[in-house]
């Protein structure tokens, strides 16, 4: 079942977000945090869990950022977490399937994430030659554009995911 996270799902989630990053050489512990920074800054638009048996399996997370410093309909999904022992059981796949058909209910644009492509091009998204993220090499950093346009520019992510591990 895949639900809307819950205040009350916090201490859960940031258990299972930490458990699933820890030891990847991509991960400075800062994923859990960050789904607490975006939550208190308000800018969580879109969290979701998948929940199994009543226990939280799942975790992703959608919020709003901008291009060349102006607000667009569009987000990053981010971060995005299984339990270690849930993993390459589909349930990231159902979650982010999930969170995309909500942010485009939503009106959004479009979405971006920095991440693998040969995870994350299942769903559609694409390095695009348009929009880059500083900080973030080319190959990794994918976009979903749900309509025709692609605008250039620069992405920048909520100030929330630059909060301390
Ligand atoms: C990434 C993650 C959310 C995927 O969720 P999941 O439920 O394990 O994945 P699914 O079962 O939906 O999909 C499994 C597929 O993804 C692939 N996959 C998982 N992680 C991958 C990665 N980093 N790169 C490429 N492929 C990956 C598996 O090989 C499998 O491929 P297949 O369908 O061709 O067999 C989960 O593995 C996780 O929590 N990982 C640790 C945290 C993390 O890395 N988050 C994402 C950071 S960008």
């Amino acid at each position: 079942m895949i639900r809307d996270q819950q205040p009350d799902d916090d201490a859960v989630v940031r258990q299972l977000v930490e458990d699933a990053f820890r030891g990847r050489p991509y991960s400075d512990g800062s994923e859990a945090p960050i789904v607490e920074a975006l939550r208190a800054a308000g800018v969580l638009t879109v969290a979701l869990v998948a929940e199994e048996d009543g226990e939280i399996v799942g975790q992703v997370a959608f919020s709003p950022i901008t291009i060349n410093g102006t607000a667009r309909d569009w987000y990053g999904l981010g971060p995005v977490a299984v339990r270690p022992d849930r993993q390459g059981q589909g349930i990231g796949q159902a979650l982010i399937r999930a969170g995309l058909d909500r942010i485009r209910a939503l009106g959004a644009e479009g979405c971006v994430l920095a991440g693998a492509p040969g995870y994350y091009g299942r769903f559609g998204f694409a390095a695009d030659p348009r929009l880059q993220s500083p900080g973030i090499p080319a190959q990794y950093f994918l976009v979903l554009p749900f309509g025709a346009e692609v605008p250039d520019g620069t992405v920048t992510f909520h100030a929330a995911f630059g909060v301390e591990p």
